[in-house]
């Protein structure tokens, strides 16, 4: 038997190398690469003699849709796709402290709520810690059932003897495989035991979420290599300051990425917020001005966010263009629209945008609404009460129709909005289902912008 060498990996990106170096070639992180000691491989097993696996016929195969089961959390439903597919993995990430814990000690409540079984596997917590929680958040603790244990292995075997709803693993990165000699959370480690762990549940179809903690950068602790292990990628992330949790599917097998749950964080764990316009523009400071309200568009699901700009003088040579929430590229892509076709001066002011909530503004349709806030903070106008946002802006000011506009327009109304300013395309959709409440104000460009929205100086 050749005899194996010794290689290097990176902790971020898993990428192999046979020497150290300082810098990972794949993915330019420092100080990442850890030395890695080979699995000696059983001679027999290498034999190419195998009995030859047999395929079925995709009629024979069961469909997921038609066997989801349901967690009980609409907002979790929503992400998931519709509910937790048996034999389906997912990864739940999230910082230290976030909430991944209760989320999933409440997901077995739902589960259990429905007669099934549920197990908590956990490496972090002692089992009396856990039924303290599960008292604590009103979670039934019949049906559910604990484990206490970091071997991989003897958890694999567990789970192929019993028979639960959902089993639930705190966290990957306390899991170890006794064969491998690496240290807990290591990359080989954790992406050892996600596979074993999920060969297991896939062979039982038993539904299995795994939590992983994320690292200050932002990346599923170690191994981003977990992602493509699993079916479902979602993370829990919160609103900074608030006690607002969101939900996020990053990748989905079984359903779409694009929903969001919304939870907040409550004395009797997490609750769900049914209604997140009115949670997400809570705070809102009403006829101040740079402030524009934008329904955005989450999945299926419209959510009013409030954008906020603020334009001030520059003290230096190279203003600034500072974004959170949405990307600062297209800001000054806007900012430059502004100044051409608007005629507005930006050049020696600082321009700073937020999106209140810690939501992300990816689509173009928040376009009109960034430019409505620069707009209203550089003339110190602010935009009448009432008033909400939409629209797609083009090169040359013109502003342009966007997908969606009748829900975005119900949910305006549906939260007390008046008027609605749009692009001229998506008057029609608008108007469907709605009734006089509110005012429908179409734009041609960004040019008439400031004087047929803004509130006149005092
Ligand atoms: P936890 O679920 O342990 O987070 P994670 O598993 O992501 O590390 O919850 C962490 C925080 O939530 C903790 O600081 C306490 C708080 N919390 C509440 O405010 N209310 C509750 O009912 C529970 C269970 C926790
Ligand atoms: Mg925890």
């Amino acid at each position: 038997m050749a005899k194996a060498k010794i290689y290097y990996q990176c902790t971020t990106c898993g990428r192999q190398e046979p020497r150290w170096l300082g810098m990972c070639p794949g993915c330019n992180a420092w100080n990442t690469l850890e030395e890695q000691l080979p699995r000696l491989e059983n001679a027999k097993g290498r034999s190419n003699k195998r009995k030859a696996a047999k395929p079925i016929e995709a009629q024979a195969v069961r469909s997921s849709h038609a066997i989801r089961q349901k967690v009980g959390l609409t907002e979790l439903d929503r992400v998931l796709g519709g509910g937790l597919v048996p034999g389906g993995v997912v990864l739940l990430g999230g910082e230290p402290g976030i909430g991944k814990s209760t989320l999933l000690l409440q997901v077995c409540a739902g589960l259990q709520h429905q007669g099934a079984n549920s197990l908590y596997v956990s490496g972090e917590e002692s089992p009396v810690q856990i039924r303290e929680r599960a008292e604590r958040i009103g979670c039934p603790l019949q049906g559910l059932h604990l484990l206490a244990e970091t071997d991989a292995d003897a958890i694999a075997a567990t789970l192929g003897e019993g028979d639960y709803g959902v089993v639930v693993i705190d966290s990957i990165q306390t899991l170890r495989c006794a064969d491998l000699p690496s240290a807990p959370g290591s990359v080989s480690q954790v992406r050892e035991a996600t596979s074993r762990l999920c060969d297991a549940a896939k062979r039982r179809e038993m539904p299995l979420v795994i939590i992983g903690h994320v690292t200050k950068e932002g990346t599923l602790a170690g191994p981003r290599t977990l992602e493509h292990l699993v079916d479902t990628v979602l993370y829990f992330e919160a609103d900074p300051g608030r006690s607002l949790r969101v939900v996020r599917a990053h990748k989905n097998r079984h359903g779409p990425v694009s929903e969001i749950g919304v939870f907040e964080m409550t004395g009797q764990g997490l609750a769900q917020i049914d209604n997140p316009s009115a949670a997400f523009l809570h705070d809102r400071p009403e006829s101040t001005p740079g402030s524009v309200v934008f329904p955005l568009m989450r999945g299926s699901r419209p959510i009013l966010v409030e954008v906020q700009a603020l334009v001030s003088p520059s003290p230096s040579a190279q203003p600034r263009r500072t974004a959170s929430g949405c990307d600062p590229n297209r800001i000054a892509l806007l900012a430059a629209v502004l100044e051409k076709r608007a005629g507005l001066a930006l050049a020696g002011c600082d321009l700073f945008l937020n999106v209140a909530g810690g939501l992300n503004l990816d689509e173009p349709a928040a376009d009109l609404a960034i430019c409505l806030a620069i707009l209203s903070s550089q003339a110190d106008r602010p935009v009448p009460k009432h008033t909400a946002v939409f629209g797609e802006v083009g090169l040359s000011g013109e502003v342009r129709a966007v997908p969606a506009a009748a829900a975005r327009a119900a949910e305006s109304a549906r939260l007390g909005f008046q008027r609605l300013v749009l692009p001229a395309g998506n008057l029609e959709q608008a108007r469907e289902g709605l009734g006089n409440e509110i005012r429908l104000q179409s734009l041609p460009s960004v040019a008439d912008l400031a004087e047929a929205t803004l509130e006149p100086k005092p």
